[in-house]
């Protein structure tokens, strides 16, 4: 009983306060790549308690509003769904290829397609201190998280987001939260990803960070991965999110941790995030664990 209440609690706090391995973090201060150098400084940053400084409190406030209204609304938009669906059910390729049809209530999405605000806080981090040229999120569902992502860019004063969502319907409503938030600096392109990506890479990469959050299936993350890769720029960083959502994503994170493209990855628990360009075999652990 006890030990149920001890998870229970555990889950509610916030991941880098559930950080255990603390000497990962501080031993990755010392990596000589920069980007696994900024990865472990946020890290234990938010470990500590210190949140986003400057812009980033009034930037989530507004944010954070948006989502509340739309979790309090009872609109329904027309959703087409190439993804792989609820973790449970078992689409077939020829199902995500079609695409399944349904009306969607935003305020599900709202609560949860988006990603967490705590996990979005840690995006926001992230963008402000690798500081990223040019930004790639596939899957924007309703643009929370492009809107975190955005939001860094403008405080940094630099940098694009270019951000795929397959239905029509949900692209229109996130370029909406976008323009309400006055956040130039991302675009929402419409379309599948195997459709949208070859010549939107050739034509606006290199990319120095992606973000992997729409269709969870381990075929397709590692085609995603194969397509992207040769579009990165040296020291990108690619975020995998939900690796631990069903036994394919554990498959496909575990793959990837094998793959010596992913460089130096760090393990979230939620998100996988490798650093391309960290090289390995340099002495140094190159799958940081810093959750029990
Ligand atoms: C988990 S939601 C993204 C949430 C968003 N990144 C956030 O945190 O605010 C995934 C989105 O990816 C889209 N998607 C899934 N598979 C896709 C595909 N193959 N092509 C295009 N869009 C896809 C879905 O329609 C859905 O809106």
């Amino acid at each position: 009983m006890k030990d149920i209440l001890a998870t229970l609690l555990e889950r509610g706090l916030r991941p880098y306060q559930r950080v255990r391995r603390k000497h990962v973090l501080d031993q990755a201060l010392d990596d000589p790549s920069p980007e696994v150098r900024a990865i472990a400084g946020v890290l234990l940053d938010r470990m500590n308690g210190s949140g986003p400084s400057d812009e980033g409190p009034d930037a989530i406030r507004s944010i954070e509003r948006i989502r509340a209204e739309m979790r309090a609304s009872d609109e329904q938009v027309e959703m087409v769904d190439f993804g792989a669906g609820p973790a449970h059910v078992e689409r077939t390729p020829e199902q995500m290829s079609r695409g399944v049809s349904s009306m969607a209530r935003l305020s599900v999405m709202a609560d949860r397609a988006s990603s967490p605000p705590e996990w979005c806080e840690l995006m926001f981090d992230l963008i402000r201190r690798l500081r990223p040229g040019k930004c790639l999120e596939l899957g924007t569902n309703i643009g929370i998280s492009a809107a975190y992502q955005a939001s860094a860019l403008r405080a940094n004063g630099t940098g694009e987001l270019v951000t795929i969502e397959g239905a029509p319907g949900i692209a229109r409503m996130a370029t909406r939260t976008l323009e309400r938030l006055g956040l130039a600096q991302a675009r929402v392109l419409c379309g599948r990803f195997t459709d949208v990506l070859p010549e939107m890479l050739r034509k606006e990469g290199p990319f120095d960070l992606v973000f992997i959050d729409g269709h969870h299936d381990q075929y397709a993350t590692m085609e995603y991965f194969d397509m992207i890769h040769p579009f990165l720029s040296d020291h990108a960083v690619v975020i995998f999110d939900d690796i631990r959502w069903s036994d394919g994503m554990r498959q496909a994170w575990r793959g990837l941790q094998a793959d010596a493209r992913t460089g130096t990855t760090f393990d979230l628990d939620r998100w996988g995030v490798a650093c391309t360009g960290a090289a390995r075999n340099d002495g140094r652990p190159s799958h940081m664990v810093p959750f029990p």
